[in-house]
């Protein structure tokens, strides 16, 4: 990666704002890299555009991002996104990337129950990529799915400090529980970057306690891991935002409310 004269750069891509999720998760971990977010606002939210779109769309963002950041790794931040293009985006980029796809193996060894619920956008529950993470870690456990409508968008609306139906909550939980067997779930998968961001609404909707799993600290580890030693044992310094235009809304200023320095809309191909 060429990083040994310079902190390495690590570009955080999703539809939307989920990504805050990941570099939360960097920061408690304390890699100590450039962090710049991509947030693809101008097409949000993911889990309801059709596939073809986003093959297209996917590695043609983040080459983009990649091409303004210099970027030394990106984390695709998204299940939607990682689930459908990874293999995509390798092919397209040179530098290392690290997917974010469901937690289905750390959720299988936390249940008692062996019933473990899978939260998700309506297109991560049905991609083959997530039947093959079920088939190959869930050892005879029961893995229940449902795909949210409108969660992922709830969580942009609370951090733009609206006030999102809370019955976005009620019915994203009751979508698992309510199926057979949905009553001995005791771990929910939050397979979407932006559920960890309504943590306390989802909890606060439920009837009962349950064990939570997210994806961010296995993703950060994976990053001190692939970075090795070529970052300081410090917090990331969070340089830009991008977003893609469009719609982009309050985005660029929850992002410079999060901590980052600076926010500009990222150009991408008219046609995409
Ligand atoms: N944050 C994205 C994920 O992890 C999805 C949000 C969207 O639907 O765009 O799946």
């Amino acid at each position: 990666m060429g990083l040994a004269s310079k902190r390495p750069r690590v570009l955080v891509f999703d539809s939307g704002l989920g990504g805050l999720s990941v570099i939360k998760a960097l920061m408690d971990a304390s890699i100590g890299a450039d962090i710049f977010h991509l947030a693809d606002t101008a097409f949000f939210p993911y889990g309801e555009r059709e596939d073809d779109a986003l093959i297209k769309r996917i590695p043609s963002v983040i080459g983009a991002g990649i091409a303004q950041t210099q970027a030394d790794l990106v984390i695709i931040a998204c299940n939607t996104a990682s689930t459908l293009a990874l293999e995509e985006v390798r092919v397209e980029v040179s530098i290392p990337v690290v997917g974010v796809v469901p937690a289905i193996k750390p959720a299988v060894a936390l249940s008692q129950t062996g019933v473990i619920g899978l939260l998700a956008t309506p297109k991560t529950v049905t991609r083959p990529y997530t039947d093959a993470l079920i088939n190959r870690f869930s050892q005879g456990k029961i893995v229940l799915r449902h795909g949210a409508i409108g969660l992922a968008g709830a969580a942009e609306e609370k951090l733009a400090h609206g006030h999102p139906d809370p019955l976005v909550y009620q019915s994203a939980i009751q979508g698992l529980l309510d199926q057979p067997r949905g009553d001995q779930i005791d771990v929910i998968v939050l397979a979407c970057t932006h559920y960890p961001l309504v943590l306390e609404e989802l909890a606060a909707a439920t009837p009962r306690p349950f064990q939570w799993v997210e994806s961010g600290p296995a993703i950060a580890r994976r990053v001190a891991h692939l970075l090795a030693n070529q970052f300081d044992k410090a917090s990331p310094c969070l340089e830009m935002g991008f977003t893609t235009g469009g719609q982009d809304g309050p985005t660029q200023q929850v992002l410079l409310d999060f901590g980052f320095e600076a926010t500009a809309t990222l150009s991408v191909m008219k046609d995409l």
